[in-house]
């Protein structure tokens, strides 16, 4: 039986002091107090313990951060482990998003590194993949997806694969106001899922949730939700704003959960 919940997952990026987050955690909870989907918050590491400990009263929102150190611990300057980030109060960490891979060269081999550290440290984790402009022009999307899939989640064991959820985001869709259309998106996740089924087996894939990202907005958010392998969203700029972020979320509450 297919298991997955409508995730709705937030990423800062690097927006956002601690009184800010704070903030905008004061006007977001209200707004989403009977809030269906599994919802997400991937803030700065400076923000993480205040917002965790704001949060814990309610269990709203699972916070997380957006990225996590490929290393256990050691003369690593600057980088943050996925232990530290539990520490701190962290349920989740967001790992590959494409400005790391784009900006910081991360490869899929690093992230799969990442990925072994953070559920070893008791997080969550979403892992994010995605093709170029380029790539798709050429008619390369399904090829360069199924590498980064299987190379990020190289070895990982199946019997933790309920702590994994995956990030289909375009790189062609991220902060440039053009979403994938909802049949794109279902047509990609469809494959990635099948993919995992490749992987692994039929009942493992049906139960790993799918998010699309870019350029998630509260107008495109009931046609992207409405295709059934996409199962939730991953929202950077308009999760900035508690109101239109809550919008989104709400948009999930007639979805059923299962
Ligand atoms: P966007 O970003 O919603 O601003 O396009 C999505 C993301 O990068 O996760």
């Amino acid at each position: 039986m297919q298991t997955r919940p409508t995730v709705i997952a937030g990423n800062w990026k690097m927006h956002k002091t601690i009184a800010e987050a704070l903030e905008f955690l004061r006007e977001l909870t209200p707004l989403i107090a009977s809030a269906q989907a599994k919802v997400c918050l991937a803030v700065p590491f400076t923000c993480l313990s205040s917002v965790a400990r704001e949060g814990s009263g309610h269990k709203l929102f699972h916070i997380g951060a957006q990225n996590a150190s490929s290393h256990i611990e050691g003369a690593w300057t600057g980088e943050i482990s996925s232990h530290m980030l539990k520490e701190a109060g962290g349920d989740f960490v967001i790992l590959g998003h494409s400005e790391r891979r784009q900006y910081f060269a991360e490869s899929s081999q690093l992230v799969a590194q990442k990925l072994r550290l953070a559920i070893e440290a008791g997080l969550e984790a979403i892992v994010c993949f995605g093709e170029s402009l380029q790539e798709r022009e050429a008619g390369q999307e399904k090829i360069v997806t199924e590498i980064q899939i299987r190379e990020s989640l190289a070895a990982f064991p199946l019997e933790l694969t309920r702590h994994l959820c995956l990030a289909y985001e375009p790189v062609w869709a991220i902060g440039t106001g053009k979403n994938a259309s909802p049949g794109v998106a279902q047509e990609m996740h469809l494959h990635c899922r099948n993919v995992l089924e490749k992987m692994w087996d039929k009942p493992t894939a049906a139960n790993i949730p799918i998010l699309y990202g870019g350029s998630v907005k509260p107008e495109n958010t009931p046609q992207l939700l409405a295709q059934p392998d996409v199962d939730g969203l991953l929202v950077g700029g308009a999760s900035l704003d508690a109101r239109t972020f809550s919008e989104i979320v709400n948009a999930t509450v007639n979805q059923q959960v299962m």
